[in-house]
Protein backbone atom coordinates (compact mmCIF):
# COMPACT_ATOMS: atom_id res chain seq x y z
CA UNK A 1 0.00 0.00 0.00
CA UNK A 2 3.10 2.20 0.35
CA UNK A 3 4.50 1.78 -2.59
CA UNK A 4 1.24 2.83 -4.41
CA UNK A 5 1.29 5.97 -2.49
CA UNK A 6 4.52 6.69 -3.29
CA UNK A 7 3.78 5.82 -6.82
CA UNK A 8 1.07 7.90 -7.22
CA UNK A 9 2.83 11.15 -5.41
CA UNK A 10 5.67 10.37 -7.86
CA UNK A 11 3.27 10.52 -10.64
CA UNK A 12 1.41 13.57 -9.88
CA UNK A 13 5.04 15.40 -9.39
CA UNK A 14 6.49 13.97 -12.86
CA UNK A 15 3.14 15.52 -14.06
CA UNK A 16 3.50 19.00 -12.49
CA UNK A 17 6.91 19.35 -13.07
CA UNK A 18 5.76 18.68 -16.58
CA UNK A 19 2.99 21.41 -16.50
CA UNK A 20 5.54 24.29 -15.24
CA UNK A 21 8.39 23.48 -17.44
CA UNK A 22 6.09 24.06 -20.22
CA UNK A 23 4.00 27.18 -19.00
CA UNK A 24 7.59 28.39 -18.74
CA UNK A 25 8.17 27.68 -21.96
CA UNK A 26 5.07 29.68 -23.31
CA UNK A 27 5.99 32.53 -20.86
CA UNK A 28 9.10 32.51 -22.28
CA UNK A 29 7.44 32.80 -25.93
CA UNK A 30 4.98 35.73 -24.78
CA UNK A 31 7.32 37.58 -23.45
CA UNK A 32 9.61 37.27 -26.18
CA UNK A 33 7.05 38.93 -28.61
CA UNK A 34 7.43 41.96 -26.90
CA UNK A 35 10.53 42.50 -27.06
CA UNK A 36 11.42 41.51 -30.40
CA UNK A 37 8.63 44.33 -31.48
CA UNK A 38 10.85 46.34 -29.48
CA UNK A 39 14.53 45.68 -30.57
CA UNK A 40 13.75 44.19 -33.34
CA UNK A 41 11.06 44.57 -35.46
CA UNK A 42 12.06 48.15 -36.80
CA UNK A 43 14.83 46.83 -38.76
CA UNK A 44 13.84 42.61 -39.26
CA UNK A 45 9.89 43.35 -39.55
CA UNK A 46 6.81 41.57 -37.91
CA UNK A 47 7.36 37.65 -37.66
CA UNK A 48 3.96 36.40 -39.16
CA UNK A 49 2.99 33.61 -41.50
CA UNK A 50 2.57 36.42 -44.22
CA UNK A 51 6.36 37.37 -44.18
CA UNK A 52 8.07 34.90 -45.56
CA UNK A 53 10.04 36.24 -48.35
CA UNK A 54 11.94 39.23 -48.80
CA UNK A 55 10.25 41.47 -50.21
CA UNK A 56 11.82 44.98 -51.13
CA UNK A 57 9.15 47.38 -52.36
CA UNK A 58 7.24 46.73 -49.31
CA UNK A 59 9.80 47.96 -47.27
CA UNK A 60 11.49 50.38 -48.99
CA UNK A 61 10.25 53.53 -47.15
CA UNK A 62 11.89 52.46 -44.12
CA UNK A 63 15.46 51.86 -45.63
CA UNK A 64 15.60 55.27 -46.02
CA UNK A 65 16.44 55.33 -42.24
CA UNK A 66 18.05 52.22 -40.97
CA UNK A 67 19.70 48.92 -42.04
CA UNK A 68 17.10 47.00 -43.10
CA UNK A 69 17.65 42.86 -41.75
CA UNK A 70 16.45 40.40 -43.67
CA UNK A 71 13.11 38.87 -42.50
CA UNK A 72 12.83 36.84 -39.59
CA UNK A 73 10.28 34.23 -39.57
CA UNK A 74 11.38 30.79 -39.49
CA UNK A 75 15.25 31.18 -38.93
CA UNK A 76 15.25 29.18 -36.48
CA UNK A 77 17.04 26.64 -37.65
CA UNK A 78 17.77 28.30 -41.09
CA UNK A 79 21.28 28.28 -42.39
CA UNK A 80 22.37 31.62 -41.35
CA UNK A 81 22.79 34.14 -44.41
CA UNK A 82 20.73 32.28 -46.90
CA UNK A 83 17.19 34.62 -47.28
CA UNK A 84 17.08 34.92 -50.91
CA UNK A 85 17.82 37.96 -52.43
CA UNK A 86 19.27 40.00 -49.45
CA UNK A 87 22.05 41.75 -49.58
CA UNK A 88 24.49 40.33 -47.03
CA UNK A 89 27.34 42.54 -46.06
CA UNK A 90 30.70 41.23 -46.87
CA UNK A 91 31.86 40.55 -43.55
CA UNK A 92 28.46 38.16 -42.85
CA UNK A 93 28.99 36.51 -46.60
CA UNK A 94 33.28 35.97 -45.23
CA UNK A 95 31.94 34.36 -42.28
CA UNK A 96 29.32 31.89 -43.89
CA UNK A 97 31.63 30.76 -45.77
CA UNK A 98 31.88 27.92 -42.88
CA UNK A 99 28.08 27.68 -42.85
CA UNK A 100 26.11 26.86 -39.18
CA UNK A 101 22.26 27.17 -38.63
CA UNK A 102 21.16 29.21 -36.61
CA UNK A 103 20.31 27.42 -32.61
CA UNK A 104 19.97 28.26 -29.19
CA UNK A 105 23.71 28.40 -28.53
CA UNK A 106 24.28 30.59 -31.75
CA UNK A 107 21.85 32.91 -31.97
CA UNK A 108 22.72 33.58 -28.24
CA UNK A 109 26.00 34.40 -28.93
CA UNK A 110 25.04 36.68 -31.84
CA UNK A 111 22.87 38.51 -29.98
CA UNK A 112 24.91 38.87 -26.76
CA UNK A 113 27.67 40.77 -29.50
CA UNK A 114 26.90 40.76 -33.14
CA UNK A 115 30.51 42.38 -33.48
CA UNK A 116 32.09 39.83 -31.39
CA UNK A 117 30.20 36.77 -33.60
CA UNK A 118 31.00 38.83 -37.00
CA UNK A 119 32.88 41.55 -36.92
CA UNK A 120 32.53 44.28 -39.79
CA UNK A 121 28.13 43.01 -39.96
CA UNK A 122 25.80 45.64 -40.88
CA UNK A 123 23.88 44.74 -37.44
CA UNK A 124 25.05 46.31 -34.43
CA UNK A 125 23.40 45.43 -31.32
CA UNK A 126 24.56 43.57 -27.83
CA UNK A 127 21.52 42.17 -25.88
CA UNK A 128 23.70 42.19 -22.69
CA UNK A 129 20.34 40.47 -20.44
CA UNK A 130 20.48 36.99 -20.34
CA UNK A 131 16.68 36.50 -19.94
CA UNK A 132 15.63 38.84 -22.87
CA UNK A 133 18.13 36.63 -24.91
CA UNK A 134 16.31 33.85 -23.95
CA UNK A 135 12.78 34.94 -24.60
CA UNK A 136 14.02 36.29 -27.96
CA UNK A 137 14.93 33.35 -28.48
CA UNK A 138 12.20 31.18 -27.53
CA UNK A 139 9.65 33.48 -29.45
CA UNK A 140 11.79 32.42 -32.63
CA UNK A 141 12.01 29.12 -32.20
CA UNK A 142 7.76 29.13 -32.10
CA UNK A 143 8.30 29.96 -35.81
CA UNK A 144 10.84 28.06 -36.83
CA UNK A 145 8.54 25.96 -39.06
CA UNK A 146 8.04 28.62 -41.22
CA UNK A 147 10.65 29.07 -44.09
CA UNK A 148 10.88 31.28 -46.77
CA UNK A 149 9.53 30.17 -50.32
C1 LIG B 1 19.25 48.51 -36.65
C2 LIG B 1 18.73 47.38 -37.40
C3 LIG B 1 18.68 46.00 -36.75
C4 LIG B 1 18.14 45.66 -35.52
C5 LIG B 1 17.53 46.57 -34.48
C6 LIG B 1 18.26 44.21 -35.42
N1 LIG B 1 18.86 43.70 -36.55
FE1 LIG B 1 19.27 41.75 -36.93
N2 LIG B 1 20.14 42.26 -38.72
C7 LIG B 1 20.24 43.55 -39.21
C8 LIG B 1 21.03 43.55 -40.42
C9 LIG B 1 21.39 44.76 -41.27
C10 LIG B 1 21.39 42.19 -40.65
C11 LIG B 1 22.29 41.66 -41.77
C12 LIG B 1 23.71 41.64 -41.22
C13 LIG B 1 24.83 41.54 -42.26
O1 LIG B 1 24.55 41.33 -43.46
O2 LIG B 1 25.99 41.69 -41.83
C14 LIG B 1 20.80 41.41 -39.57
C15 LIG B 1 20.89 40.02 -39.45
C16 LIG B 1 20.31 39.26 -38.47
C17 LIG B 1 20.33 37.82 -38.39
C18 LIG B 1 20.93 36.87 -39.42
C19 LIG B 1 19.80 36.40 -40.36
C20 LIG B 1 20.20 35.42 -41.44
O3 LIG B 1 19.54 35.43 -42.50
O4 LIG B 1 21.13 34.63 -41.25
C21 LIG B 1 19.65 37.47 -37.25
C22 LIG B 1 19.39 36.05 -36.75
C23 LIG B 1 19.20 38.70 -36.62
N3 LIG B 1 19.63 39.76 -37.38
C24 LIG B 1 18.47 38.74 -35.45
C25 LIG B 1 18.05 39.93 -34.81
C26 LIG B 1 17.29 39.95 -33.59
C27 LIG B 1 16.73 38.72 -32.88
C28 LIG B 1 17.13 41.28 -33.26
C29 LIG B 1 16.46 41.85 -32.02
C30 LIG B 1 16.91 41.35 -30.73
C31 LIG B 1 17.78 42.06 -34.30
N4 LIG B 1 18.33 41.21 -35.21
C32 LIG B 1 17.82 43.46 -34.33
C33 LIG B 1 19.70 44.69 -38.65
C34 LIG B 1 19.13 44.78 -37.39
Amino acid sequence: MLRFWTLLVRTLAAGALATVAFAAWADDAEEGRDHYVLLCSKCHGNISEDALSWRPEALFHQAVTMPLGPPLTGVYGREAGTMPNYPYSNAFKAAIENPWAWDEDSLDGWLLSTQDFIRGSTMFLKVEDDAIRAQVIAYLKKYAQYKPE
